[in-house]
């Protein structure tokens, strides 16, 4: 069978040489330009006709979503065969359910929209797994074991949860490190005041990894690392398959006590220096 052409978008550049080379599949001659008011330009140049193709692009920012739904146009107006979507980075995905009468599930509605020229449909690390039921053929990996791997080069001694709800990322870390896990539990002590503190286990002289699926503004980890230092932790380091980092993100987990911070390739910044290939790999596979 010949390998599929990987059709990859303009957040995904670097992932998509990774895969290729992972899966040993040609990179597709894409053409893609944002006009000066922020709309984008997106022009297929390889023969796609009668080829099943993987079309790739992380969905933020917003821009990129748009890109990554017009490549998926793109390949089935060329005439590809199969399209197998992969969003490695699934936008909007924290609005996952209606909280309140009248939300809209955006999770939802992306979902619509990328199953309109798509076959299958991958992405790693989502929010949370149900949102995988709104579209036919969607799947998702995990790009843990390749966290896990990293933060064996940092010599970690535990590694925690931000909250009980993201745990089994934590103790899948863990598992693959050999090391024990915990979560980490919040107690308002004002309005204004809020402390975090693992629910068991102690840090004190301990490498501590604290990992996540998002980093958006750092805020949680931040709070989180400082409390741990307070306590005695020798280092910590944040974690995460998306590193979103917003406005000044990265100097404020650092400011707050956080040693190292590394994230995935899903969303690709000066702190990627795990890949997510040989997960999309996996999930191709
Ligand atoms: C929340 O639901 C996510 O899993 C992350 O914990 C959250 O996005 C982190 O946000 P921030 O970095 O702004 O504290």
């Amino acid at each position: 069978m010949a390998p599929w052409p990987i059709v990859a978008g303009s957040a995904s550049r670097r992932l998509a040489r990774e895969l290729a080379e992972e899966i040993q599949a040609p990179l597709a001659e894409v053409e893609i330009k944002d006009f000066p008011d922020g709309e984008v330009y997106v022009r297929i140049a390889s023969e796609l006709a009668g080829r099943d193709v993987v079309v790739l692009n992380t969905t933020y920012p917003n821009a990129r979503l748009v890109e990554l739904m017009l490549l998926q146009a793109g390949a089935r107006n060329g005439g590809a065969g199969r399209i197998v979507t992969v969003a490695p980075y699934y936008a909007y995905s924290r609005q996952d359910m209606a909280f309140k009468p009248g939300e809209v599930v955006s999770a939802e509605v992306l979902a619509r929209h990328f199953s309109l020229d798509s076959d299958a449909f991958a992405t790693v690390d989502p929010h949370k797994e149900h949102i995988l039921k709104f579209m036919k053929g969607a799947r998702s990996v995990s790009a843990v074991p390749e966290i896990a791997e990293r933060l064996r080069l940092d010599g970690v001694d535990l590694v925690l949860a931000p909250d009980k709800g993201a745990r089994d990322r934590a103790e899948a870390a863990a598992h693959a490190l050999g090391v024990p896990h915990d979560h980490l539990e919040k107690t308002r002590i004002s309005g204004t005041e809020v402390r975090m503190a693992p629910k068991e286990l102690r840090v004190e002289g301990k490498v501590v990894a604290i990992i996540d699926d998002i980093i958006s503004t750092g805020g949680t980890i931040a709070t989180a690392a400082g409390e741990l230092k307070r306590m005695g932790a020798r280092r910590v380091i944040a974690a995460c398959t998306h590193g979103l980092f917003l406005s000044g993100a990265i100097e404020r987990m650092k400011a707050g006590g956080v040693d190292h911070v590394l994230a995935t390739d899903t969303i690709e910044s000066a702190a990627s220096e795990v890949s997510a290939a040989k997960a999309v790999a996996r999930a191709l596979r």
